[in-house]
């Protein structure tokens, strides 16, 4: 039975410093949609149960965030193609036969960001993507389908790189170490955690020119180390992620309530917010 009021959460660990519920209920007083969101740490090993008894609740939909979206993933009975790809969920919900169904919002996020937040064109653009962890495989599939020329994958482990360039046989992908990168780009993603140690990944310093676009999917109060280091090198342009956060939050609102709300002052709340 579902309970007095639509249930959502968001499930990760840690999970206090979560900007979901806030992104969810500004979501929902905009679109007039009477529903709560809930942040739930869930410890190791307790992932499953707790998705279980999320849904027995009558509970509709959840926000999956680290560490949990590749068990998200396994736990999904149904999952769309890029979720498939990605290896990770980041949005749970059921249907009405109870299977459970998986979606990854992330990508979206990241294409809806960089072309109606930032005006930055994907079709057609040379892209070179940092990193090659769960946070870039997460993204890869909705890049490609905006067809960029070209989308080179650097990673300081090649090998990594090279088993997602994989995942696309016959796309305009290809792998790098970060020494070997070459040529020049019109978008330049950070996807790496490097910028968690307030590190820079060692990529060499001619791919930057005035025409580059630099993203990082990270963002914080201060400008990421990534993105300095762009602007000093001239950068056309540089992007922080927290307009991926709000815009992969709009997609799941979208899935879940048949909605898209507007994303563009609950973007300019939260940039307050956070500086
Ligand atoms: P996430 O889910 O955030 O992607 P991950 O799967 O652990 O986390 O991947 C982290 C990514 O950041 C990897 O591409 C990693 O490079 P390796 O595959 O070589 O480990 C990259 N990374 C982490 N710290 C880095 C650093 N200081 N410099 C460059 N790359 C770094």
């Amino acid at each position: 039975m579902a309970g007095p009021v639509d249930s959502y959460a968001v499930m990760g660990n840690p999970i206090a410093h979560s900007k979901s519920p806030v992104i969810h209920t500004l979501f929902a007083d905009q679109t007039g949609q009477n529903l709560r969101y809930t942040a739930n740490r869930v410890e190791t090993g307790g992932f499953q149960k707790a998705v279980e008894d999320f849904f027995k609740n009558g509970d509709l939909g959840l926000s999956i965030t680290v560490p949990f979206k590749e068990e998200a993933w396994q736990l999904a009975e149904k999952r769309t193609s890029r979720a498939e790809k990605a290896g990770a969920v980041n949005t749970l919900w059921q249907d009405e036969q109870g299977q459970l169904h998986g979606d990854n919002t992330d990508g979206l996020g990241l294409v809806a960001d960089l072309k109606e937040n930032n005006g930055v064109p994907i079709k057609g653009a040379r892209i070179l993507i940092l990193g090659a962890g769960g946070a870039v495989r997460g993204v890869l599939e909705p890049i490609l389908a905006e067809q960029p020329a070209e989308l080179v994958i650097a990673n300081r482990t090649l090998s990594k790189a090279e088993t997602l360039v994989e995942l696309f046989p016959g796309m305009p992908i290809s792998s790098s170490s970060f020494e070997t990168i070459e040529g020049r780009f019109d978008l330049i993603i950070n996807g790496t955690a490097a910028s968690l140690q307030g590190a820079l990944p060692p990529v060499p310093e001619p791919i930057v020119d005035q025409n580059t676009c630099c993203y990082d999917m990270m963002y914080g109060s201060e400008e990421t180390v990534f993105n300095r280091w762009c602007r000093e090198q001239g950068a056309a342009k540089t992007i922080d992620g927290l307009g991926m956060l709000v815009e992969q939050a709009a997609e799941q609102f979208a899935i879940w309530r048949g909605v898209r709300p507007e994303t563009g002052k609950v973007l300019d709340l939260l940039r307050r917010d956070i500086t």
